[in-house]
């Protein structure tokens, strides 16, 4: 597969298959990942792969602890900026807006758009869910760096026809993460990677998001 072919069938997928996924797969994906770069080698990331019971117990304890109100501190850090300029405002509302008509609930069906959210605990049903985290003394750079092994996860997955979608939901129930997964004290919960054989028959899976023209953001400096 060419890095660009991974690079453009890449999407989050929000619907995913039983079927299994091999333990060396996942080893060969979190294997070549590793070859991220990072400032100056310091390989910030770390990751806490659950499969099979032990996916199912994370988001069973998640669930319940939803269900019971126990929120805990919430995400450690800003998911999303405080303020939104209306560009990312409108952006972030737009692909809202068109995943819920993919999953055919109305606007303001709060019941509907909170059993879609729950879903993000299941992994969306993937069989294997990756729990990113990184030190808490790191700067914004390791966070960077975590960001590029994260997408290197994502497109390495596609070259063994594995789909994915990143989930900062699990960084809301990180007291949970930790106390499942024993995720030290001293490490920030970045986000959830649910990682599996999507369903391509499924109506959100085909949602193929917008961008914004490269001449948006791009200033050339030629001479
Ligand atoms: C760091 C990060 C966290 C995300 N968290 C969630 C999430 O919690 N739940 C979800 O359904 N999608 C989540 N997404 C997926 C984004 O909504 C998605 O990447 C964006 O809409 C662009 O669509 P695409 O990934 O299909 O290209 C996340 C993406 C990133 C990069």
């Amino acid at each position: 597969m060419r890095v660009s072919e991974a690079v453009k069938s890449r999407r989050s997928m929000r619907v995913f298959k039983p079927d299994p996924v091999a333990k060396a797969d996942i080893e060969w994906i979190i294997t070549t990942a590793n070859r991220a770069a990072s400032n100056g080698n310091l390989q910030p990331w770390k990751l806490y792969v659950t499969m099979n019971a032990a996916r199912r117990r994370l988001s069973a304890a998640i669930l319940q602890a939803m269900d019971k109100g126990d929120t805990g501190p919430g995400a450690e850090y800003d998911v999303y900026p405080k303020q939104f300029k209306p560009v990312y405002d409108q952006r972030r509302k737009l692909v809202g807006k068109q995943l819920y008509t993919l999953l055919g609930v109305p606007r303001g069906d709060t019941v509907g758009m909170q059993k879609q959210f729950r879903k993000n605990y299941e992994f969306f049903d993937a069989p294997v869910g990756l729990l990113l985290c990184v030190e808490r003394g790191m700067g914004n750079g390791q966070w960077i760096d975590c960001g590029i092994f994260l997408d290197q996860l994502m497109l390495l997955a596609r070259e063994k026809g594995l789909h994915t979608c990143p989930q900062a939901a699990f960084s809301r129930f990180q007291h949970v993460v930790r106390r499942e997964l024993g995720v030290h004290d001293d490490q920030v919960v970045i986000c959830g990677l649910a990682l599996g054989h999507a369903d391509p028959d499924a109506v959100p899976n085909s949602l193929i998001t917008e961008r914004a023209p490269i001449e948006d953001f791009v200033r050339w400096h030629e001479e």
